[in-house]
């Protein structure tokens, strides 16, 4: 009897690599976090530790992370901000721990966002903010890890085994465990009202189905990442939330591609990083936030005058967006709120086969561990 098949061939389920398994579970992993936490269209974590009461007393938070983790916390700090009001900063966890932080017991929170649950510099974060009396709140997806086990009080995103070293599925069950979190405490702030926060819970229910539909601009991705394989460096930009996801887009892109890339807020550009830009500079645009749109349209333009191949991500029917390229991503209409949760799709897929196009080892990309336990 001779095996045809290999344990490793089986776990990927068809696909050539777990990356591209891992985002195409994103749908069901992301039902799979939120569904449980929703109580009669409220949120409703069952958390004792973190009682109506304590929540209540927070009056400015926290959110340590490192890499796309980190990434996650940024759209949490302008869903919280944008919801309840109070400060929040994000930081990478090695600056945390050696920044000697202003940390108030009385009425600061921790967040720790962790896929692994075992990162190095996060778990020293936690430890830091533990010993200073703050309570920790930490979001995590594997069970039983050690910031799982250390942290007051536990949030699980419940993605599954993430198996490629670039994180997908895991940062998609973060954001979403973000805004479950943001809508939470401004519904308990009072902050919103009851039917606001059913709207809005009734919106981020609706997104699994969504990236469904952006998972079928697989085809395109693919064709963009042809067209732009042999640059030597990309850069991303956007403004608000579309920074904070191209960000993401950069990292997912430099980490399995090897190609340079960058993410720069677009209003940033005219102050140093323009100078860059030349017929072979490929500018990546994100532009989902309506609010901001007429900003993106004459940053798109400063750099199309400047020579560079812009490839845009914008929502459906962005008229005045289409016509500034010929390279475009449409995304599903939805809340400009929540739109990173669908951006990010096309971004980690135009990395996934850009990746592929250039003969990487996409899932386990040189130099980089799925887990940094050490400094
Ligand atoms: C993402 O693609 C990276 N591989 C990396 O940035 C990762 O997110 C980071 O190391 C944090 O890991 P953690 O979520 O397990 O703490």
């Amino acid at each position: 009897f001779t095996a045809t098949w290999d344990i490793e061939a089986a776990e990927k389920g068809g696909y050539p690599h777990f990356m591209l398994k891992e985002i195409h579970e994103q749908p069901k992993a992301l039902v799979n976090t939120l569904s449980p936490r929703m109580v009669d269209g409220i949120p409703d974590f069952g958390i004792k530790a973190l009682s109506d009461d304590i929540l209540k007393s927070f009056k400015r938070i926290y959110i340590v992370a490192c890499g796309t983790a980190m990434h996650a916390g940024m759209v949490g700090k302008a869903a919280i901000e944008h919801l309840v009001r109070i400060p929040v900063e994000v930081d990478v966890a090695s600056e945390f721990r050696y920044r000697n932080p202003i940390l108030s017991k009385e009425d600061d929170l921790v967040i720790i966002i962790s896929q692994s649950g075992e990162t190095a510099d996060t778990l020293a974060a936690l430890r830091l903010a533990k010993d200073q009396g703050v309570h920790t709140l930490a979001i995590v997806n594997v069970v039983g890890s050690s910031i799982a086990r250390e942290a007051n009080s536990v949030l699980y995103t419940w993605a599954g085994p993430e198996i490629a070293v670039a994180s997908t599925k895991a940062y998609s069950v973060q954001v979403a465990m973000m805004y479950l979190f943001a809508i939470q405490l401004a519904h308990v702030k009072e902050m919103i009202s009851v039917d606001q926060t059913k709207i809005l819970c009734a919106e981020l229910m609706e997104i699994p189905q969504l990236v469904e539909r952006v998972l079928e601009t697989a085809d395109n991705c693919q064709f963009y990442a042809s067209k732009f394989q042999n640059a030597h460096d990309i850069f991303f930009i956007g403004r608000g939330l579309d920074y904070a996801l191209s960000l993401e887009g950069s990292l997912k892109l430099k980490e399995i591609s090897y190609i340079h890339s960058d993410a720069h807020p677009a209003g940033e550009l005219k102050h140093g990083t323009i100078s860059l830009i030349t017929e072979e500079m490929p500018v990546i645009a994100v532009a989902t936030q309506t609010a901001l749109m007429e900003k993106m349209v004459s940053n798109i333009k400063e750099v199309i005058t400047r020579g560079a191949k812009v490839l845009l991500l914008c929502k459906t029917g962005q008229d005045e967006m289409d016509q500034l390229t010929d390279y475009v991503i449409e995304l599903p209409k939805c809340n400009d709120f929540f739109t990173p949760l669908l951006a990010v799709v096309p971004l980690q897929l135009f990395a996934y086969y850009t990746a592929v196009l250039r003969g990487c080892d996409v899932d386990k990309p040189r130099n980089l561990a799925k887990s940094v336990t050490v400094e």
